[in-house]
């Protein structure tokens, strides 16, 4: 199947959306902790709401906190730009506000990465605050329309490579509320579906803050594409069953030896596919590859134990029991069948084989 004749369907919901001009305009985020229950709409007008929205997962996946940021740190200069202080107290400024977004999480190689390169937009230049509110601006619109034509691509490289596989198995949400397209690990299944093809997606519920269940549902219904929900402890059996077709998951950080950070559970589930001969597919942008960590272990990976207490809380079991609670979890690169992002598939990833998608990875760093 030829990735190019293939059909890009919109995205069935946006999680993002700038709205107005730069000076007087806000940042619109879908607050993603209320769906599926409520379609509510966060407006944000300076920076500290939005880290507090990554921070509790109102926003999240690892594009669009990475957007998120790019459109907090335009905020934070505009603010700062309105405070008529000297250039040197504004470069030093936006640098504080740059160190807050950057640590809202800590696992999503995305925000750090587009604070830091962004802000060299701002260090050693001598333009007005108003000039570099500006820049930051229109470097925050470009991300987000990067971001979305390389939806579009891995969607197209995806469906292209499973063309013929119908049943496909998700873990946490990694579709259109991730980004500002069709999505990673979904995009393939949209265009598979905008191209003719009957597509069906079992969807584990990723606890404890149930993406899979909450989000990807959500969007699946939105987009009209068949799907189930599993416990994620029930996707072993699945895959024996031999009922899935394919695993397709997205990532947080693809380090320089090809191991996939993602969802608690990824790594389970990566095992179990390859215990079962399901291929198992990662779908994510270069801007979630992370050329300087060398390996799964070196990544920082995020802990939530207050997630956990709401989850035990939530269906009335104390919430003082003690519990391992990481948000997520590192898979090697061995377990991994085929890599896709905007430039193309990579199969039986490893360092060698990633080479140039690194070196193109470095561009967003
Ligand atoms: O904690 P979350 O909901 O931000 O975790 C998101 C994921 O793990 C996604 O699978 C990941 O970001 C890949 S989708 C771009």
């Amino acid at each position: 199947m030829d990735a190019a004749t293939l059909v890009i369907p919109p995205p069935p919901v946006t999680p993002l959306r700038w709205e107005g001009d730069p000076l007087t305009g806000a940042l619109l985020m879908l607050d993603q902790t209320r769906l599926p229950q409520a379609v509510v709409w966060l407006r944000h007008t300076g920076p500290d709401s939005v880290i507090e929205a990554i921070r509790r997962l109102a926003v999240r996946g690892a594009p669009a906190i990475g957007i998120a940021g790019a459109y907090a740190l335009a905020l934070a200069a505009r603010q700062e730009a309105a405070q008529t202080a000297p250039v040197e107290s504004f470069v030093g400024a936006l640098e504080g506000h740059a160190a807050r977004i950057a640590a809202a999480r800590p696992t999503a190689v995305n925000l750090p990465a587009a604070v830091a390169r962004h802000m060299r937009l701002v260090q050693g230049r001598r333009q007005s605050p108003a000039a570099t509110a500006h820049a930051l601006f229109e470097a925050a619109r470009e991300l987000e329309r990067y971001e979305r034509e390389a939806c579009a691509a891995m969607g197209r490289f995806g469906a292209a490579w499973l063309w013929g596989r119908t049943r496909f198995l998700t873990h946490c949400n990694a579709g259109s509320l991730v980004t500002s397209g069709i999505g990673t690990a979904l995009a393939p299944i949209y265009v598979l579906k905008a191209s003719g093809q009957a597509v069906h997606v079992s969807a584990d519920e990723s606890r404890p803050l149930l993406q899979g269940l909450r989000l990807t549902a959500y969007e699946l219904t939105e987009a009209g594409i068949p799907h189930q929900v599993l416990a994620d402890g029930a996707a072993a059996s699945l895959l024996r069953s031999g009922a899935i077709d394919a695993v397709i998951t997205g990532a947080d950080r693809i380090c320089a030896n090809g191991d996939v950070v993602n969802k608690i559970g990824t790594y389970g589930l990566a095992l179990a596919a390859r215990e079962h001969g399901v291929p198992f597919m990662v779908v994510a942008p270069l801007s979630t590859l992370d050329p300087h960590t060398a390996c799964g272990a070196d990544v920082p990976i995020e802990q939530r134990p207050e997630d956990q207490r709401a989850y035990l809380d939530a269906r009335a079991l104390p919430a003082s029991l003690p519990a391992y609670a990481p948000a997520f979890d590192a898979t090697p690169a061995a377990l991994i069948r085929c890599f896709v992002s905007e430039a193309g598939v990579i199969e039986h990833p490893d360092k060698k084989r990633l080479k140039v998608w690194l070196r193109a990875a470095a561009r967003f760093r």
